[in-house]
């Protein structure tokens, strides 16, 4: 028996299950006996709501994660926050947990962003979200050339939103001066969400405007908007940036007691107006990636094979199964229900009652199972997994939504 195995087969002896699992109705590569497989589990997981809760560790968390280190049981973090690299937001939940943890098995929000750069180093790009400089170092640091950022914008044209008395002294002192070409213009290629914008009618505002102008140049407007004998009545047909958001989440959890407004409400205001201005349900040249779009657990997957590779030897068991563990339905649970793995991975999904879900409450997309922590997810998908029988708590039923119109194309973002 692969060490690995014995070493997960006497925690799971140890473990009792505080929920009855039910026997799964679809046949698993689990179902081998223990000592004859030669695979193994992997987890991704999701950090706010799974292992803390704004700056507190969740109870169990520290546990879980130190087990899997010491069990050689490959893991990423797969989390739809951001704002800084992965080398610093690693740093932060390493002091966290209180244990050593690696950038390279860190997938954020905009992570995936950086399969961008090759199309789009050498272009003017807007970042949206994080404080002061934050995001533009964090592009920077991906590869990113020509960053700008609202505040620089409204340094050199002050007046694109009339409402600032509250925020103007934030700009100029946040703002650098931009560049201008030999006509005296500025050129945007591309909008990149990195993290919840912070200044929402100022980002509304020159989002909107880049959206209706020509080819992206500020203060500009197309003659195309509106005519009818066009696409979309010519909206988004001359050569506006695209827009790239990397969080599709309305809500997340916080040491608030309710849900705050994440990404994916700003984007739902952007789409408001843009519908009310344009008569249009749909934002133009717009992809996302992050939980739960294709995209990110593709990347996701990428690195955790890049990950098992590195750290374990060559004679390491190759992933059979990955557990998602998180704490929001819409993200991280339709996410893994939904991913067909290229691999051939088995995505499995694990929900806690630790963040956005409600433990008593029904949630709108059906997990493979269902516990209190994080710790819990562990002790029972490695239960699950060294008993060799398979089993669900749970009937995996939930909605499988078309994630393609949320995905960045393959192409442009698969190595
Ligand atoms: O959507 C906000 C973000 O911080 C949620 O993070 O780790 O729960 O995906 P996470
Ligand atoms: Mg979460």
């Amino acid at each position: 028996m692969h060490s690995q195995h014995r070493l997960m087969l006497e925690r799971a002896q140890s473990y009792q299950l505080s929920r009855p699992m039910i026997p799964s109705r679809v046949p698993s590569p689990t179902s081998l006996p223990v000592d004859e497989r030669t695979g193994t589990i992997a987890f991704a997981f999701d950090i706010d709501g799974v292992l803390v809760r704004s700056k507190d560790p969740l109870p169990g968390a520290t546990e879980a994660i130190s087990m899997l280190q010491k069990l050689g049981v490959p893991f990423i973090f797969l989390t739809n926050g951001g704002g800084k690299t992965e080398e610093d937001h690693v740093t932060l939940l390493a002091k966290r947990l209180e244990l050593e943890l690696s950038a390279e098995q860190f997938v954020q929000a905009h992570t995936p962003f950086r399969d961008l750069i090759p199309q789009l180093q050498h272009k003017n790009v807007l970042v949206l979200g994080g404080t002061y400089d934050s995001m533009r170092l964090v592009a920077e640091d991906y590869g990113f050339k020509h960053v700008y950022t609202t505040s620089d914008i409204y340094r050199s044209f002050p007046n694109i939103y009339p409402f600032d008395e509250l925020t103007s002294e934030y700009h100029k002192s946040a703002g650098r001066e931009v560049e201008l070409d030999s006509a005296g213009m500025l050129q945007i290629s591309a909008i990149l969400i990195w993290s919840s914008p912070r200044d929402w009618g100022t980002d509304l505002q020159f989002m909107l405007d880049l959206l209706l102008s020509h080819q992206g140049f500020v203060n500009t407007i197309s003659s195309l908007n509106g005519n009818k004998s066009l696409p979309n009545n010519g909206y988004g047909q001359d050569g506006q940036p695209s827009i790239y958001w990397c969080n599709p989440d309305l809500t997340w959890a916080t040491s608030h007691p309710l849900p705050r407004v994440a990404q994916g409400s700003f984007r739902a205001a952007l789409q408001g107006i843009w519908l009310s201005q344009t008569g249009l349900d749909h934002i133009p040249n717009e992809t996302t990636v992050g939980k739960p779009t294709k995209a990110t657990y593709l990347y996701g997957e990428k690195t955790l094979v890049a990950y098992n590779n590195k750290v374990n030897d060559e004679d390491t068991p190759q992933i059979e199964i990955v557990y998602m563990v998180g704490d929001n339905p819409a993200s991280d649970i339709q996410g893994a229900n939904s991913f067909v793995s290229p691999r051939g991975f088995e995505w499995k999904s694990i929900l806690v009652e630790s963040g956005v879900h409600v433990a008593g409450t029904s949630p709108a997309h059906s997990p493979t199972h269902i516990v209190a922590d994080v710790l819990e997810a562990v002790n029972l998908a490695i239960a699950e997994w060294t008993t060799g029988n398979c089993q669900n708590s749970l009937s995996k039923s939930s909605t499988l939504v078309d994630l393609t119109e949320l995905t960045i194309k393959e192409e442009e973002l698969e190595k």
